[in-house]
């Protein structure tokens, strides 16, 4: 503790006081909340989850069976309302959606990369967040744009197979998460920048991008404000990553204005027609309430990286690691390809459509691993109420679908890796988006469902197809694959999955 620190101590104990007295003075206002585990004075349940040691989605796991389909978790002055059940996330996401499609106040230096909430993710529900999200379909992935963009994907699946095969003669193996990382990482980019760039820029950019996400993840002084002062070094770092994110991504964004305005292309790296880059329609953007300039355009593109990559990414790898542990699914879903588009025939996009047991595959992977266990944090527009409690308009309202697709009343043996199950089975016309019901809401449902579900599901199935049709997937011999959880934004693998390939004889 420095000198500073020293002199803030004081008038933070009297704030605390204060504070106090407030907090116990509107403890009424806050009757009929949804139960809560017992807290403590100030802090509320915060101290208990930190002691616990564990990631807050698998401390959730197991109060949601104490507390039930809705309950209340005080972190300090953060009042975060949990949601577990199908009927009640139905209600509020699609039933009442508008009540609940807001988003909560940011922290400090969430702010700082969200330049004040200029995202789509971030955007209160309102005028601007309808302009960013109806230019990010219209532009980004409408059916159009994304039949124009499939060369992009073309360019980058056969790098991604070459990678694989350099690194499996090189090192004896295929490590999937970070080989399906880059690759869906430089589509993205293609996507946001029209732009081929460099491996290297590409993992410059990805390493950028992931100490964003961990300098946002939440902090104390999020929790409780009056720690603020103490995290000032932090507040400094999250500037200083900004300016390297800033430098980092500025230099693509002026190449391409030069390119868009003046038809220059010095270096050679535009390769995306005008106007087919998702930043061209940025640079023409003027929502009424807020005029974009280079900082914004660099946070908007840099949530559709963020948002798209560990996401698919991590399905992928889940996904593989059921293939090499259950070589008769795998081999089940390379007859497919094989009777789709033959053993050496290019995998088209419109073919993936054609192949029912690999949709089975990647929609069971998405049950049994949903990349986030929890949507992003809702906020109601207004006071209201929710499975007869009170939801006030600033609490955090978290979704916990995990819930939903390890419910047994919902899921027959839903632990066990069953395709078959979309086929004849209890996921048979199961709506993904959660529209008629929620049985498995892997992107959200409602208004603020990811808007890129299917450029999501196309990554993927993509990935899958042609990693399966060139090579036979198995386990490397006295290193079995570890099915372990853990979280890193999204829920991976412990221990990345490694896999020998084979290449399948044509
Ligand atoms: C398997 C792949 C993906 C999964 C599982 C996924 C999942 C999600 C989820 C759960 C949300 C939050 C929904 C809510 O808060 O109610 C979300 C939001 C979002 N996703 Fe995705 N996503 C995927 C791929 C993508 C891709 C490829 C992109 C961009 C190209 C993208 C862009 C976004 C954006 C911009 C939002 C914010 C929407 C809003 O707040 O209105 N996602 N996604």
């Amino acid at each position: 503790m420095d000198f500073i620190d020293f002199c803030l101590f004081f008038p933070t104990l009297i704030f605390l006081r204060l504070w106090w007295r407030y907090w116990s003075r509107n403890a009424s206002h806050r009757k009929n909340l949804p139960p809560s585990p017992p807290g403590w004075p100030l802090v509320g349940n915060l101290i208990q989850v930190i002691l616990q040691r564990r990631h807050f989605i698998f401390l959730i796991r197991d109060l949601h069976k104490k507390y039930g389909p809705i309950f209340t978790m005080q972190m300090g002055q953060r009042t975060m309302i949990i949601i577990t059940d199908s009927k009640l996330i139905h209600e509020a996401l699609v039933q009442r959606g508008p009540e609940f499609a807001s988003r909560p106040p940011d922290s400090p230096i969430r702010l700082v990369f969200s330049m004040g909430k200029c995202a789509i993710n971030s955007a209160e529900y309102g005028p601007l967040w309808r302009t960013l999200r109806r230019n990010f379909v219209t532009e980004l992935i409408s059916p159009m744009r994304v039949k124009q963009c499939s060369w992009i994907r073309k360019w980058a699946m056969e790098n991604h197979m070459k990678r694989i095969k350099t690194e499996s003669v090189e090192n004896g193996f295929v490590e999937v998460m970070s080989n399906c990382r880059l690759t869906i990482c430089s589509i993205l980019i293609c996507l946001c920048f029209g732009a081929k760039i460099s491996e290297e820029r590409i993992k410059h950019i990805e390493s950028i991008l992931k100490e964003v996400m961990l300098i946002t993840s939440p902090k104390l002084p999020d929790f409780l404000p009056i720690f603020t002062p103490l995290f000032r070094r932090q507040v400094k770092e999250a500037k200083e990553l900004r300016k390297r994110q800033l430098q980092c991504l500025v230099p693509l964004i002026r190449n391409r204005r030069n390119f868009v305005e003046k038809g220059e292309n010095n270096n050679g790296e535009m390769v995306s027609p005008i106007g087919a880059a998702y930043i061209d329609s940025l640079f023409k953007l003027e929502p009424a309430t807020r005029q974009l300039g280079e900082e914004e355009y660099v946070t908007l593109c840099s949530e559709v990286i963020s948002a798209g990559t560990d996401t698919s990414a991590t399905t992928v790898e889940w996904a593989l690691l059921h293939l090499v542990m259950n070589q008769e699914i795998q081999e089940k879903l390379y007859k497919e390809i094989v009777e789709c588009v033959g053993k050496g025939g290019e995998i088209k996009e419109e073919d993936i459509e054609k192949m029912p047991y690999l949709d089975a595959v990647v929609k069971e992977t998405l049950r049994r691993h949903p990349p986030g266990h929890f949507l992003l944090s809702h906020a109601a527009i207004k006071d209201t109420e929710l499975g007869g409690y009170k939801i006030p308009a600033e609490a955090y309202v978290e979704f916990y679908t995990a819930w939903v697709t390890e419910n047994p009343d919902l899921w027959s043996d839903p632990g066990e890796f069953r395709p078959e199950r979309f086929l004849h089975g209890d996921g048979v016309g199961v709506d993904i988006t959660g529209t008629r019901a929620v049985k498995m809401v892997p992107f959200g449902a409602g208004r603020r469902i990811c808007p890129a579900w299917s450029l999501g599901m196309l990554h993927i199935n993509l990935l899958l197809a042609r990693m399966v049709q060139a090579f036979k997937w198995v386990p490397v011999p006295d290193s079995p694959p570890d099915p372990t959880e853990t979280y890193a934004f999204t829920v991976v693998m412990k221990n990345p999955l490694k896999a020998l390939i084979l290449p399948r004889v044509k």
